[in-house]
């Protein structure tokens, strides 16, 4: 038999009134993602294609965000209802006849296995829809599935219920697979008389037991996967669960979290074995950490490449930044866009960097600014050097050779050339090239004048 082509449809053009918010509620971040990722990338894990994003309220927000995402999208105008919504994604998908997985832009907490249970289930079947349900102790707001015996007949929503039907606990999560041409010409036969004069997509159910398909339901595990988030406190709720569940994950793979509770750690973020993680740590976008890293409190880490044994010590942030083994930064540095260190680096307290290269061993231990420079090997930047790489209007690169050793409250005056093994005098502030092995001194003479200072205390005294 030939594998069964899978598409993926994703709801996301309702408002999200309860968020009171300016920004589409898709949008909103789910532990640092937001939640239309969650679903796009199941959809992509389970080999969907195409995977449609329909779209309606802050449309081009969300296509802006998603743009690079891999995703397709479909414009819903007008919000008629979950089954006019899939309705506009006929036309994209003409011709398709596999699976078509249907998710929702606000369910972020729905886990892989369950979307394989799910789709394995209505394959096998060969189900013209397969609906996912939960058993929940509170079913207040949520279609209700009706069944005779094991039968499912069909959903009614909550408004269009009786009361027998609105005792019933398993609900409908709003998630489903479809046999795609079946459920495209069922929902030309969907209408809007009910309570809410919405176009129901559930309203495919009962359509297809009419025409002797085959309806089938399968029951999460674990009904809080299912969950939607519809307000700021569910939201809250969904970002505790998801860190959770990756924080347990990541400890199962042996990295050690201190206090899993207070460990902010984005979805794509990798991290290798041995790496103690201190409580108050985020690690966020784009970033990965090698094995024995020691990451104290309060660190924070953005689209950053970390390679092993490195020390992050408490309060310092990175962002867009390269780390070699075996560097020690921090405490409270701040590592900004483009700096790379090659390893054994030691950035000491108020460190500031921005596109600065530092080859192997070079350290700069306390109190200092390097933007748009260009370290050898094992420098040493005494306390308080700057590199002054702006003039007002450009910016200008100071390049210095290995094994330099700049003394305490040095200013190199960009662009300036510092020859390897050269040695820059304390308190000098270099506006010119230093040749190699060279002492530079540039500073004013120091001048002693005797007694001047007892004089002028008892000049005071006698007024
Ligand atoms: C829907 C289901 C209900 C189920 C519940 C699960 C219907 C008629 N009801 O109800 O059985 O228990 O989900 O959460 O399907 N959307 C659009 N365009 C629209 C309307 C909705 O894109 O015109 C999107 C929303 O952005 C959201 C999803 O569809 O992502 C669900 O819509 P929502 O209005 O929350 O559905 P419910 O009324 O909760
Ligand atoms: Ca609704």
């Amino acid at each position: 038999m030939n594998k069964i082509q899978r598409a993926a449809v994703i709801l996301a053009a309702g408002q999200g009134t309860r968020m009171k918010s300016s920004r589409p509620k898709v949008l909103h971040e789910v532990a640092g993602m937001p939640m239309v990722y969650y679903p796009l990338q199941l959809a992509a894990e389970l080999h969907c294609d195409p995977r449609l994003v329909v779209v309606g309220h802050g449309a081009a927000t969300v296509e802006a965000y998603l743009a690079d995402s891999g995703a397709g999208f479909v414009r819903q105008e007008e919000q008629l209802g979950t089954g006019h919504a899939l309705r506009c994604a006929a036309e994209a998908l003409a011709g398709f006849n596999g699976t078509l997985l249907l998710l929702c832009g606000d369910v972020p907490l729905l886990r892989r296995e369950t979307l394989d249970r799910l789709l394995a289930y209505h394959e096998s079947e060969q189900a013209a829809v397969t609906v996912l349900t939960a058993e929940v102790a509170e079913p207040r707001g949520y279609g209700r599935i009706v069944r005779a015996g094991a039968e499912v007949l069909r959903i009614v929503e909550e408004k269009d219920a009786s009361a027998e039907e609105q005792a019933l606990r398993e609900i409908n999560t709003g998630i489903y697979a479809f046999a795609a041409p079946f459920v495209f010409a069922a929902l030309e036969a969907v209408g809007c008389n009910n309570a809410q004069g919405e176009y129901y997509l559930t309203d495919v159910l009962a359509i297809a037991r009419q025409g002797g398909e085959r309806v089938r339901a399968l029951a999460t595990d674990d009904p809080a996967e299912a969950q939607g988030v519809n307000d700021r406190v569910q939201l809250a709720a969904a970002g505790v669960a998801m860190r959770r569940r990756r924080n347990e994950a990541l400890m199962r793979e042996g990295v050690t979290l201190v206090d899993p509770e207070t460990a902010y750690i984005d979805p794509a973020v990798r991290i290798g074995t041995d790496t103690v993680i201190a409580p108050g740590v985020h690690l966020q976008g784009n970033t990965s950490i090698g094995r024995d890293c020691r990451i104290e409190p309060g660190v924070v880490v953005r689209d950053c490449q970390v390679a092993d044994g490195v020390h992050l010590k408490a309060g310092s942030v990175l962002e867009g930044s390269q780390v070699g083994a075996a560097c020690a930064i921090g405490p409270m540095a701040h590592l900004r866009p483009g700096t790379v260190l090659a390893g054994h680096n030691k950035l000491g307290n108020f460190v500031e960097t921005k596109k600065a290269i530092l080859a192997e061993g070079a350290q700069a231990s306390h109190l200092t600014y390097l933007g748009d420079a260009e370290i050898g090997r094992n420098v040493n930047i005494g306390c308080g050097t700057i590199t002054c790489n702006y003039d007002g209007v450009n910016k200008h690169r100071t390049i210095i050779g290995d094994n330099v050793f700049v003394g305490s409250d040095v200013q190199f005056i960009a662009p300036v050339r510092i020859g390897s093994g050269s040695l820059i005098g304390a308190g000098s502030t270099i506006t010119r090239d230093v040749p190699e092995d060279a002492l530079a001194i540039a500073r004013s003479e120091q001048k002693i004048v005797e007694g001047w200072a007892a004089r002028k205390r008892k000049a005071r005294e006698k007024k």
